[in-house]
């Protein structure tokens, strides 16, 4: 029988704010509280969770969400901040949601899914609704809260977006900071209530009999075939990984519901709208832009992606100054003074500035404003001297052309032909043919900072070219200076460097 993997990953699949979306609280600095000696920088891992609300049939994911907290000394003149981990306790509660029975039936097949016994409202990882995070290198981490979206006092209407609470205390057991993430979670993985399978059943009774799968011989766990790394499963070779599986199966969905609608459809969600942070919500990106489209998804796997470790990196369309660690992913990645990189920036898919408020509570009751955690005198107390995150000083924000930014685009790639360079009100960019798709273009300015993501035209000779008007960041002219440009498909990259008077 399976034994839940304690490393497992995790589930996210989901991201994003229905009604919720308001504009944005945004608090002059003047305005916050003062802060005291501590604070506490909290978030989910991920970003969205997904969960099945019934698991009689089969189950995708169970309740299952990651809080993340670091308890940050903060500095003065004399002293920098630290990260503390030790000699401090940090307790999560979600205030209004306080049991899970009940609300899905999770727990009456947990044994026939999972293999194990669990008490009513403990999860796979023995984690409850309230409890401590534990103190894991530089950070403490909740994994496995089985919380599902159903508020108490709401308790079959789905709130996907709860603010939990966490309490860090000393040791005999003073206050010294509090904090308050939001636990995405959801269970909008709409097979049926999508309109696209009449029922769960009928998704079962159309498997092939493969390996001895049986319809009715449920409840089915689909990653105990189908390998998935959220689960930490092997699953077995012939029926490969589950994310290969599901989104090649449903590849007819490029064509006929492009864009996050169709990414929608299985990942919450209509309603929950998962991708909530800046790049979608003020910049327009949609999950394609980032992951490729479902036949993207499937063929990656097929050429040796694997499904959650291998995912898009920051990297990709910033630039390496804003990377994460090598070989690491963005979740797991350390910055500035060991803080981590959601600390300042929040999960994948809710990056700062979110269009949720309730993202952004955390950092508007720190700095005042949502956006970046970007005030330094958050965790120095003073204005320090010398570069914080990034290489920005307090003064002067980001440096001009700080680690060979021209360099890390020019060097070992084609030629990008831009005409006229410089560039008075347009210029063309046209991309050496070769291999591959129409892949993305990236316009950065002289910083290393991502201005605009453009994808290229075909041509009549098949070759591919963007049309620049001088836009920057939100459609706005970019004023003289250098630039850079840089294009790239998975298999081939260019560059170019640009003039604009
Ligand atoms: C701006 C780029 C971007 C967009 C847009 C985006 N993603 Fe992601 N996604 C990422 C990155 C980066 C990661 C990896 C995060 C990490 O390394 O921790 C990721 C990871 C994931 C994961 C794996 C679990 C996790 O959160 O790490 C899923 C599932 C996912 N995305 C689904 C989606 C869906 C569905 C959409 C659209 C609704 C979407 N993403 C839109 C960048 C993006
Ligand atoms: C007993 C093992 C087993 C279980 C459990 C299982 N599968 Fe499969 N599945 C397979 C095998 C084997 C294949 C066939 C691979 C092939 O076509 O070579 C497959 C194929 C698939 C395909 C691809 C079908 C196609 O035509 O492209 C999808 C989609 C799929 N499974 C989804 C699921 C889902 C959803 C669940 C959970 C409800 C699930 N599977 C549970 C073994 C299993
Ligand atoms: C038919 C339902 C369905 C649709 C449509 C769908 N997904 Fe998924 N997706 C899933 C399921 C189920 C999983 C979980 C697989 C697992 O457990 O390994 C998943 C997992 C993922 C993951 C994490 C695993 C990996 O391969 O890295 C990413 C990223 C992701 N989906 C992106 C997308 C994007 C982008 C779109 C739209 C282009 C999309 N999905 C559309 C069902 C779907
Ligand atoms: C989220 C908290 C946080 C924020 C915000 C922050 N810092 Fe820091 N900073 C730290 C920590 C923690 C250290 C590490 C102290 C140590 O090395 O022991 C540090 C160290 C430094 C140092 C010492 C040199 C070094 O790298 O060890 C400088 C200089 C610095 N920060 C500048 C800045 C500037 C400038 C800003 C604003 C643009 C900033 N920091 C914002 C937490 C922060
Ligand atoms: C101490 C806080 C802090 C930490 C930790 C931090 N950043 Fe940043 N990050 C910033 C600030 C401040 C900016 C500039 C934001 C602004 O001016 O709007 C920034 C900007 C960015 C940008 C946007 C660059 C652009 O094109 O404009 C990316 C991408 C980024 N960071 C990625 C990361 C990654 C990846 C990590 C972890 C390795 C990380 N950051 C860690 C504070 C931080
Ligand atoms: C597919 C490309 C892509 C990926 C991957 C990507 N970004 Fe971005 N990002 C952009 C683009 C494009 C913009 C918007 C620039 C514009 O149009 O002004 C942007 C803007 C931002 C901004 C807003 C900067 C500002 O000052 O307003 C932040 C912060 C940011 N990204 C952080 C991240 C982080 C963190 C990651 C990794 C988890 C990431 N990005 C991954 C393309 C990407």
């Amino acid at each position: 029988m399976y034994r839940p993997n304690r490393a497992a990953l995790v589930l996210s699949l989901c991201l994003a704010s229905p009604l919720v979306l308001v504009g944005r609280s945004l608090v002059r600095a003047e305005e916050r509280p003062p802060l005291g000696d501590y604070i506490v920088l909290s978030w989910n891992d991920l970003g969205m969770h997904c969960m099945n609300e019934t698991h009689e049939k089969f189950s995708i994911l169970p309740p299952y969400n990651n809080v993340y907290a670091q308890l940050i000394q903060r500095g003065d003149a004399n002293s920098l901040p630290q990260v503390i981990n030790e000699g401090v306790t940090l307790e999560y509660s979600i205030p209004g949601n306080t049991y899970s029975v009940g609300k899905t039936d999770f727990w009456t097949y947990a044994f026939d899914l999972f293999g194990v016994n669990l008490p009513d409202d403990v999860g796979l990882t023995g984690k409850g609704l309230t409890g401590e995070l534990d103190p894991v290198s530089g950070r403490f981490v909740a994994e496995g809260v089985p919380l599902t979206p159903f508020p108490d006092a709401t308790p079959t209407t789905e709130d996907p977006y709860q603010q939990a609470e966490i309490i860090a205390r000393d040791g005999v057991g003073t206050i010294l900071a509090e904090s308050a993430p939001v636990l995405p979670v959801s269970t909008e993985l709409r097979c049926v209530s999508s309109g696209c399978h009449s029922s769960e059943q009928a998704i079962l009774n159309a498997h092939e009999r493969e390996q001895g799968f049986n319809p009715n011989n449920t409840p089915i766990l689909c990653a105990g075939c189908h390998a998935s790394p959220a689960l930490g499963t092997q699953g077995n070779q012939e029926a490969g990984y589950f994310s290969r599986r599901i989104h090649d199966r449903h590849d007819f969905l490029d064509e006929t519901l492009p864009g996050i609608d169709g990414c929608y459809k299985c990942h919450p969600g209509v309603h929950a709208r998962c991708l909530r942070g800046t790049m979608g919500t003020d910049f327009g990106l949609e999950c394609q832009d980032c992951h490729g489209n479902m036949r993207n998804m499937a063929r990656t796997i097929e050429q040796g992606r694997i499904p959650w470790l291998n995912e898009p990196r920051c990297e990709t369309c910033h630039t390496s100054q804003f990377g994460e660690e090598p070989g690491q992913l963005y979740r797991l990645s350390t910055g500035h003074g060991g803080v981590m990189c959601s600390g300042c920036h929040n999960s994948p898919h809710a990056i700062y500035p979110s269009g949720l408020d309730r993202d952004n509570a955390n950092v508007v009751s720190l700095q005042g404003s949502a956006g970046t955690l970007s005030d330094c005198t958050v965790c120095h107390g003073v204005t320090p001297n010398g570069a914080g995150p990034h290489g920005i000083m307090s003064t002067s924000g980001v440096p001009e052309g700080g680690n060979g930014l021209e360099s890390e685009i020019l060097n070992g790639v084609q030629q990008i032909t831009i005409a006229p360079n410089p560039v008075v009100d347009s210029a063309r960019f046209s991309i050496p043919a070769g291999e591959g798709d129409e892949g993305k273009l990236l316009v950065f300015d002289a910083s290393g900072r991502t201005l605009a993501l453009f994808k290229p035209h075909r041509a009549g000779d098949g070759s591919l070219f963007v049309e620049w008007q001088g836009e920057g960041r939100k459609g706005e002219q970019v004023g003289p200076g250098v630039y850079f440009v840089r294009w790239q498909n998975g298999v081939r990259k260019a560059g170019g460097k640009v003039v604009v008077r």
